[in-house]
């Protein structure tokens, strides 16, 4: 496992979105446990549901009934816009996906997967089988047959000196082509992030997944939207990162942001494709008490505070300032994103060559300065922003503050 920082730090405490590692250092948090405090730390509602349903029952098992659970189902299964859907908990992004894909394959008699160039769908076996990241993928060996897509990450795509319209035709070909060479006989399914996580945020335009989604309809190829980092209002636009694509996806996986710290994740999908899977199956700690009381609490507390409005308004603020700071300094090649999900690539002055120096100092930079972001990009050169959901403006300025001075420092050393 890789730690952050040259001198790695603990954190101990939180509070809004602000934390303290174990020396006392306060620091204001822009990557949330890597996209998972949504909420913020700390917040009585969350905290005091977690308290009061520790103190009843930890655990049980989906042998028995959990209403928190049917609950917390009900309220994604409607939120998922994914007519007459059905949700299963399972514990983390890549067990979600695992699940997605293994239903998505099995309903589709076929393990030929798509996925997307600069994808990342987790750590497990499975979803290590659809990551286009090499620096990510451990092993060849897969379950799958997996054939990459461009379109993602329009900054170092082949199509990235055509406008907006040509890129989505040219990705929209390449789909096309792929399917008539690389695939034999039917493929089950198309995975995306709407948004990529581990590549820097890297974003593609709207409505290429719509005109993907064309292409696949006519094979009836199935369509998974991981929503893992883009869910539940990041993007600020809409609750899920794919509905700017103007699509309904047949399956949505969740995780990290749901649980605000607790472990916890899922797949929504049409009940005839979650129902695929008809052997005995379960997921021992998928949806416990604990997990789904504290993510009710939660959720509800994202929706009365309309997190997603906050995301678009404070993000739009740190757009703007970051996308300023970029016109002065030739080494950042690329600010991108939506909403409180804001990558920064870097590179060298006049290339699109990455310089992952720069990014290894800013993220020194800003520690020293008392702020925590998150490193990424297919060449580690980009820096993440992704703070909790209920940053304030005060503290929005605050960061871009840091960041502007550290990203200065960090690029005239
Ligand atoms: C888009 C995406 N999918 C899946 C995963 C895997 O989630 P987990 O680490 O909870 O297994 C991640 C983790 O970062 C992710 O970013």
């Amino acid at each position: 496992m890789s730690l952050y920082y040259d001198e790695p730090i603990s954190i101990v405490n939180g509070d809004g979105r602000y934390v303290w590692d174990a020396e006392g250092n306060q620091y204001l948090d822009f990557f949330g446990g890597i996209l998972v405090t949504m909420s913020g730390y700390n917040i009585p509602e969350i905290i005091d549901a977690i308290k009061t349903q520790a103190e009843k029952m930890l655990h049980t098992s989906t042998l028995y009934l959990i209403e928190s659970q049917i609950e917390l189902a009900e309220k994604i299964a409607e939120l998922s816009e994914i007519p007459n859907a059905k949700v299963f908990f399972t514990n983390s992004g890549s067990e979600a996906n695992d699940a997605a894909l293994m239903m998505a394959s099995m309903h589709r008699g076929s393990n030929q997967i798509l996925a997307m160039r600069g994808s990342y769908h987790g750590r497990s076996h499975s979803t290590i089988g659809v990551t286009g990241n090499r620096s990510w993928s451990p092993t060849q060996s897969s379950p799958f047959h997996t054939v990459y897509v461009h379109g993602s990450y329009p900054y170092r795509s082949p199509f990235s000196h055509l406008e907006e319209q040509r890129y989505i035709e040219a990705a929209v070909q390449d789909l096309r082509d792929l399917l008539s060479i690389a695939v034999s006989g039917p493929a089950a399914c198309l995975i995306v992030e709407p948004i990529q996580g581990l590549s820097g945020f890297s974003t593609p335009p709207d409505g290429l997944f719509k005109a993907f989604k064309e292409v696949l309809d006519e094979e009836e190829i199935l369509f998974i939207s991981d929503e893992v980092q883009t869910g539940w209002g990041r993007t600020g636009e809409y609750f899920w990162g794919y509905q700017a694509h103007g699509i309904t996806p047949d399956i949505l996986t969740f995780a990290k942001g749901i649980g605000n710290g607790l472990a916890i994740s899922g797949v929504v999908g049409k009940a005839e494709l979650i129902d695929t899977i008809s052997t005995n199956s379960i997921s021992t700690f998928g949806g416990n008490p604990l997990a789904t009381a504290g993510a009710l609490a939660n959720l509800d507390y994202a929706l009365e505070h309309n997190l997603q409005s906050n995301a678009a308004k404070i993000g739009q603020q740190l757009m703007v300032g970051l996308t300023d700071l970029s016109r002065d300094l030739p080494a950042i090649g690329e600010v991108r994103g939506k909403g409180l999900m804001i990558g920064i690539e870097f590179v060298t002055p006049g290339t699109k060559n990455p310089d992952a120096n720069i990014s290894a100092r800013v993220m020194e930079e800003t520690k020293k300065r008392g702020l925590l972001v998150g490193k990424g990009g297919l060449y580690s050169n980009a820096i993440r922003i992704a703070p909790p959901l209920s940053l304030t403006k005060a503290e929005a300025m605050e960061g871009l503050q840091i960041m502007s001075n550290a990203i200065r420092h960090a690029t005239s050393c």
